[in-house]
């Protein structure tokens, strides 16, 4: 595109960075005229697109999954580095409340580029946040992850009790009183992949509550549980796992420098 259509949408309020990926994801110019103003609208640039990178992979992402995260990327490196030191040879890894597929399928993609075969199950409450992440997998010809629709454990199958070897989640972690304080952008997010109940723990704390009570019996012995909270969860996170008899945990902290990830082995 020529620079002065580049600055004509610049003119109609696009940031420059965004009027280019813009006009070279979208050729056609009436699809170019829509997106454009989709974004004007508010939407966020991730939908408009319809993709988004996430560590190795580019994703589709759409209304019905969270746009991933720069911090959930973190989440990544810090389950590899539990992955290698557990020396499992074939990890079996649950994705809880997998949106786009986004953690899960990363680490499949990155450990199958070490020559490592895991498998993995990806589980979200929402049916049309699973058929993302389905897609997500076929575009990426990651085949070894079977899908669970459920609500956290109440779903998965008895026979997969004790059978993981890391269980990795960014579940809701927002409090409904926080929402209207935030990015508007979330607003286009599903409210489901966001916002968690208070708990007397913390404010938000409700699905994080849940998934640390309730996931050791689902693990397997030198396995970990890594989770990310919000940025004021991280005692909340830390007495939730010790009560759950969890003995050794930390909290890993964020790019940003804010303690954001839960690591809990079961050893
Ligand atoms: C914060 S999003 C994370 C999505 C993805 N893992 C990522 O990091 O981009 C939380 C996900 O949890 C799912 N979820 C919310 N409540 C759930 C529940 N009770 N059981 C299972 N999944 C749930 C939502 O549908 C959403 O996809």
């Amino acid at each position: 595109m020529a620079s002065t259509d580049l600055a004509a949408l610049v003119a109609r309020g696009l940031a420059p960075h965004e009027a280019r990926w813009l006009s070279e994801e979208f050729t056609d110019p009436s699809a170019l005229e829509t997106a454009v103003a989709r974004r004007l609208a508010g939407e966020p640039l991730q939908y408009v697109i319809g993709h988004w990178p996430f560590r190795s992979l580019d994703l589709v992402v759409d209304e019905n999954v969270l746009i991933p995260r720069p911090e959930t990327e973190e989440l990544v490196d810090v389950a590899l580095v539990e992955l290698a030191a557990s020396g499992v040879a074939a990890p079996r890894i649950l994705d809880l409340g997998c949106g786009s597929g986004a953690i899960g399928l990363a680490l499949l993609a990155e450990l199958e580029e070490r020559g490592i075969l895991a498998t993995l199950v990806a589980l979200d409450a929402s049916p049309a946040a699973l058929a993302v992440a389905r897609r997500n997998a076929l575009a990426h010809g990651l085949s070894r992850v079977s899908f669970v629709q459920s609500s956290w454990f109440d779903g998965l199958d008895a026979s997969l009790r004790a059978g993981f070897d890391l269980v990795v989640a960014n579940p809701p972690y927002v409090a409904a009183g926080e929402m209207e304080s935030l990015d508007p952008v979330l607003a286009y997010e599903p409210r489901a992949a966001l916002v968690a109940p208070d708990t007397a723990a913390a404010p938000g704390f409700g699905d994080l509550a849940v998934i640390i009570a309730e996931v050791r019996e689902w693990m397997s012995v030198s396995s970990a549980l890594v989770v990310e909270h919000g940025m004021h969860q991280g005692e909340a996170a830390l007495a939730a796992a010790r009560a759950a008899g969890f003995s050794e945990v930390e909290d890993h902290l964020d790019m940003a420098g804010h303690a954001r990830i839960l690591v809990a082995r079961r050893s």
